[in-house]
């Protein structure tokens, strides 16, 4: 049996007179990987932004892991299990790779500015604590040998990787990829392709979602594939079913009917 994750129902959202999500349900199961595709503007980034709440939903219910998150703030559902990258990098041009990391650890601190004042000890075996993680966690993804470099030094294909690495360090339960591959050479797309594979592999349990345009490279990736179109599902199913589907070469080809 199969274990659900994650659990979207009927969500709806719109901007002004814009319906970004119409009616979107979907279930992603643990150590699946869910693909949600489609043209510019179907709606894609918004469903993540609902996800990792960053809006909330105008209709309809989330949940994680069984409990009910439509109405949690967007830290609290962080640090339930719910992380992500963005479609355009967002690293901190002045911190190195491991800083970078170490900051998405910072979110779950316990501790007080008070307590960061008086109690240095505590404070510095967190820190010990969270650099250990995060060097964990590069290791573990091959990035350790980049720790101590700038990411506007290195080739984007490993800065997408590093900011991977930063939304996988607080060991999340769902891990949201939006649109992965943008701006990489073909050659990079083929290494992060392998790189979300080995991500699945050490990460069993993990449930990921990514967001692609292309469909060529979701394809031999993904367990499941939504297809958004104007904010609709126009099909759903096994990566051999939508490549075939006619709304699907429709939505993407803009043929005539
Ligand atoms: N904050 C916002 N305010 C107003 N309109 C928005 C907002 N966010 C998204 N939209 C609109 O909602 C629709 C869906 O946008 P969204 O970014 O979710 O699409 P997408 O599928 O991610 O597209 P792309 O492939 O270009 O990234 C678009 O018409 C967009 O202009
Ligand atoms: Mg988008």
């Amino acid at each position: 049996m199969s274990n659900c994750v994650l659990k979207l129902e009927h969500l709806h959202k719109s901007f002004g007179g814009v319906e970004a999500v119409k009616d979107f349900s979907c279930t992603v199961d643990e150590g699946q990987i869910v693909a949600i595709i489609g043209p510019n503007g179907a709606g894609k980034t918004t469903i993540f932004n609902l996800i990792s709440k960053i809006y909330q939903p105008d209709r309809g219910t989330l949940a994680l892991g069984g409990v009910d998150i439509t109405r949690k703030s967007q830290i609290e559902t962080a640090r339930m299990g719910v992380s992500r990258t963005f479609q355009n990098t967002r690293l901190f041009a002045g911190l190195n790779v491991l800083d970078n990391v170490k900051v998405a650890l910072d979110f779950d601190g316990k501790y007080s500015l008070l307590e960061a004042m008086f109690l240095l000890p505590r404070r510095w075996k967190r820190e010990k604590e969270t650099t250990r993680r995060a060097m964990e966690c590069l290791e573990l993804l091959n990035l350790a040998q980049y720790a101590q470099t700038r990411p506007s030094n290195l080739p984007y294909g490993i800065q997408r990787r590093v900011e991977i690495a930063r939304a996988l360090v607080s060991n999340p339960k769902v891990l949201m990829l939006d649109e992965p591959a943008a701006g990489l050479n073909p050659e990079e797309v083929f290494q992060l392709v392998d790189f979300i594979r080995e991500i699945h592999g050490k990460y069993p349990q993990l449930a990921i979602l990514v967001i692609e345009h292309r469909m060529d490279l979701v394809m031999n990736l993904s367990d499941y594939i939504y297809v958004q179109d104007f904010g609709e599902t126009i099909a759903r199913g096994l990566p051999a079913d939508i490549q075939n589907d006619p709304l699907v070469l429709k939505a993407y080809l803009g043929e005539e009917e």
